[in-house]
Parts: C-alpha cells; structure tokens; sequence
C-alpha cells in the first residue's frame, strides 16, 4: 500500500513538472495557431472592410510584423478593433476581428494548422519572427 501511494506520489510530482514547463514554453504565431479557413475568412472579410484604405501587403512587408514582436496576438487584435476601420472602429464582431488577424499573419508566411484562434487563447499566443513577404 505504502508503495503505490509513493508512485502516485511520483506521478503527481511528473505531472506537476510537466505542467510548468509547458506553460514556460510559450505558444508562438510560429506554431500553426490558425487554419486555411480562419484565414479565407479573413481575407474575405478584409476585402469587406479594409481595402479600401490598405493593400493586404502593407502589413506583410517593410519588418510591420516585426513590430509587434513580443506582444501577444490578443494585444494585436484589441489595437486593431479599438482603431479600425480607421472611420468606424469596433464596427466588426470581434470574431471576425480575429479571422482577418489570421488572413494577415497568412500574408505573412506563418503556418496554417487545425485549430482557429479563439479569443479565450490569444493572450496565450506570441507573436515572434521570422515573417516571410506574402505568402500568396
Ligand atoms: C477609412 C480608411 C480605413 C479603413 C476602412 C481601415 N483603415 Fe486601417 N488605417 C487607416 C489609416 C489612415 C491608418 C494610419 C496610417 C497607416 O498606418 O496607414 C491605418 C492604420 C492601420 C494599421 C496600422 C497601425 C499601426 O500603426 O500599426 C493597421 C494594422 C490597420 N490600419 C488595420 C486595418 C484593418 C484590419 C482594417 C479593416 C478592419 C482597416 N485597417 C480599415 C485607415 C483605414
């Protein structure tokens, strides 16, 4: 009896390190954090709502992303919804939002993965180079 409790015991403790290390090694953009499909959203909606003030390149070229590196995508995206579209901010649900912030990070040559970027996960998320030019 006394051994089994020991190797939970063990267990717990693995798991316990486990865990922080996890949360030490932070989520990147690098990581494939958005899908194809968030970001076709995203474009769509750019198209929409943006592009009449900006070409998609302006934020996928001249080191823009690099700017931002270090902060994680929420602050991106709240900057974004408190000021834009420049005559209308906060005029679009935060989701999309969101799915245009992926279509920009696409432009950007991040890789796309499974998961779509919700908003309870994106503090969680950094952003960090290397930004490629437009991916497509
Ligand atoms: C009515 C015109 C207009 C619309 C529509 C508009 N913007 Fe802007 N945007 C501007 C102006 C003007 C600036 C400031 C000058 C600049 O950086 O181009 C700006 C700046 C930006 C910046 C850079 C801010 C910085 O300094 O880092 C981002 C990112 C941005 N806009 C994203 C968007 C997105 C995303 C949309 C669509 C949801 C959008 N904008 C819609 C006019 C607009």
């Amino acid at each position: 009896m006394k051994r089994m409790t020991l190797c939970l015991g063990l267990v717990g403790l693995l798991a316990m390190a486990w865990s922080i290390s996890a949360q030490e090694e932070a989520t990147t953009v690098q990581s494939g954090v958005f899908s194809e499909e968030q970001a076709g959203r995203g474009e769509q909606l750019f198209g929409e709502a943006c592009l009449v003030c900006h070409q998609p390149e302006e934020f996928a070229t001249g080191g823009y992303m690099d700017g931002w590196s270090g902060m994680s995508v929420n602050d991106f995206v709240e900057f974004v919804r408190s000021t834009m579209p420049e005559d209308n901010p906060g005029r679009l649900k935060r989701e999309e939002y969101i799915d245009i912030i992926a279509f920009v990070f696409q432009q950007n040559g991040l890789p796309a993965g499974e998961t779509e970027m919700e908003r309870a996960g994106l503090k969680d998320i950094q952003i960090e180079g290397p930004f490629g030019e437009s991916a497509q």
